[in-house]
């Protein structure tokens, strides 16, 4: 059964905003993008770069390191150097708070 963690207060991210979370396998950086959210790992997979940074143009966001983009609703690459995509985790909204999908469950 998929396990659910509480990462913040609905209020704690505005649109346009990001939270990063550590679980103890992964780092997941959370999206809000017009007020739907959107979890992906923190982990580029050209070349294993974070993406906290990354500028979020729309539904996409971008590596800081060599320019590789993300669609953080899929987890689509975009354009190289990247190929493949990054893991995406469900999102869910309980009683004004986001609950990420845990990664230690996979
Ligand atoms: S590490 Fe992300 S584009 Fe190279």
């Amino acid at each position: 059964m998929t396990e659910f963690v509480k990462v913040a207060r609905v209020e704690d991210l505005p649109a346009g905003e990001r939270i990063r979370h550590d679980f103890e396998e992964e780092t997941i950086l959370i999206f809000n993008v017009d007020g739907e959210f959107h979890a992906v790992a923190d982990l580029c997979t050209h070349d294993d770069g974070p993406l906290e940074d990354g500028p979020l143009e729309g539904h996409e966001v971008s590596c800081p390191r060599h320019g590789a983009r993300f669609d953080v609703r899929t987890g689509a690459a975009l354009c190289l150097p990247a190929f493949s995509p990054i893991p995406t985790y469900e999102v869910k909204i309980e009683d004004g708070f986001i609950l990420v999908e845990s990664p230690d469950e996979w």
